[in-house]
């Protein structure tokens, strides 16, 4: 039976990371999966996390299983964080998912449940794991532009056209901020041109949202997300607590479907419980529990907040010295999107081949798209990095 298998693709964030491991190069940097470091090059446990973990394992009295869409307490503690009050609760349905992935993967296989005929419009570029699931479902996905390789900025005219492809029925999956891998992200006055757009078209959003605090805030960065919730008739959104709350291992994710009315939120809700069931069962409870400890907490929660904006500063600030030691050693603006782009990557926009330059001379590791990982640097790996792309003629 196994010799039927074939060799599967690599997916190039993964091959990445084995690479880099793999490099005996003393002082590389690795700009490749985005993952938060902090100055000593370590991704630290966050202080509430340990904190709570701290009294979950004094408090804890059973692991038996808790709920096959997760604990309901969790979904609410989320719901809140990404979705404020924009939409009525008994609109929403909810399910914990194994990380971000999980709910990508869940959302995925409802849209195919719901509408086998359904296309994914997906920015060009996007995460590749994103396409790699829907070609893996058998889902087509439809490119649409997104970037502008001059600007490095959002190509808006051309994804409005492309958008104009869009049959009812199609989903048009967005990041809800800090777009991975471009960095570049839509106005509001853009998000509400897309909102109405797809309305008119009867589209429905499938948003993404990986990285909420590690763009403009907490708060600003749930904005778009909110405002579509609140402007569609029905939307999925994928959420991930993997970056902010520092728990990556813990996978812990949640979907979420709006619907329009409360009979078809439970329809919605029955078919979420039942793909959970027939995936995974019942999801990882252990990173939940943290986050809704927190979220939960006053104390707990300002805390998690404050050190969750030191983080966002610090990338901020990692931005703003990388422009500008590429300004002054280009002796021009041309790097200067690096300061205008928000969340944990901005697109350098070279090739693979200069990739592979930088990777081969100065052992700076970045995917070969030219996606870097801005919290992968620190304040003495930034002019080093800033001299390797410039020796290297980017
Ligand atoms: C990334 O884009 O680097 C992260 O979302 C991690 C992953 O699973 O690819």
């Amino acid at each position: 039976m196994f010799s039927n298998l074939t060799k599967q693709p690599t997916d190039k964030i993964m091959a990445m990371m084995g690479k880099f491991k793999a490099d005996p190069r003393v002082g590389k940097i690795d700009l490749g999966v985005g993952v938060y470091k902090n100055a000593e090059g370590i991704t630290p446990v966050m202080r509430a996390v340990k904190a709570a973990e701290h009294k979950l394992w004094e408090e804890q009295q059973s692991k038996a299983y808790v709920g096959l869409v997760g604990d309901p307490a969790y979904a609410d503690a989320m719901i809140s964080l990404v979705l404020g009050e924009a939409v009525s609760r008994d609109k929403i349905a909810a399910a914990a998912t194994p990380g971000g992935t999980g709910a990508v993967r869940q959302a995925f296989e409802m849209i195919k449940m719901a509408n086998p005929e359904a296309r994914v419009f997906v920015s060009d570029p996007t995460w590749p794991n994103h396409i790699s699931i829907l070609g893996y479902l058998g889902i087509e996905a439809v490119s649409y532009r997104y970037f502008n390789s001059e600007t490095r900025g959002v190509d808006f005219a051309g994804m409005q056209e492309d958008l104009e492809g869009l049959k009812p029925g199609d989903v048009v999956l967005l990041h809800g901020c800090c777009h991975n891998p471009t960095g570049a992200n839509l106005t509001l006055d853009q998000w509400q041109l897309v909102i109405d757009q797809l309305n008119a078209k009867g589209a429905i959003p499938m948003i993404d949202i990986a990285y909420q605090g590690f763009g403009d805030g907490l708060e600003e960065d749930a904005q778009a997300t909110r405002l579509v919730a609140s402007s569609v008739p029905e939307c999925l959104i994928a959420a991930s607590c993997s970056k902010n709350f520092g728990i990556y291992r813990e996978r812990t994710g949640l979907l979420l479907a709006v619907a329009q009315d409360a009979d078809l939120q439970a329809l919605t809700q029955d078919n979420l419980s039942s793909l959970n069931r027939l995936n995974y069962s019942f999801p990882p409870d252990h990173g939940a529990r943290v986050v809704t400890m927190i979220l939960n907490d006053d104390a707990l929660r300002a805390d998690w907040k404050a050190e969750l904006e030191a983080v966002r500063l610090e990338m901020l600030a990692l931005r703003e010295q990388l422009a500008g030691e590429l300004k002054r050693l280009s002796n021009s603006d041309r790097f200067d999107f690096i300061g205008r782009h928000r969340g944990m990557f901005s697109l350098l926009g070279t090739t693979p081949d200069m990739v592979e330059v930088l990777r081969a001379n100065n052992a700076v590791y970045m995917v070969p798209d030219s996606r870097m990982n801005i919290a992968g640097l620190d304040t003495a790996t930034v002019p080093i990095l800033a001299k390797a792309i410039i020796d290297a003629g980017i």
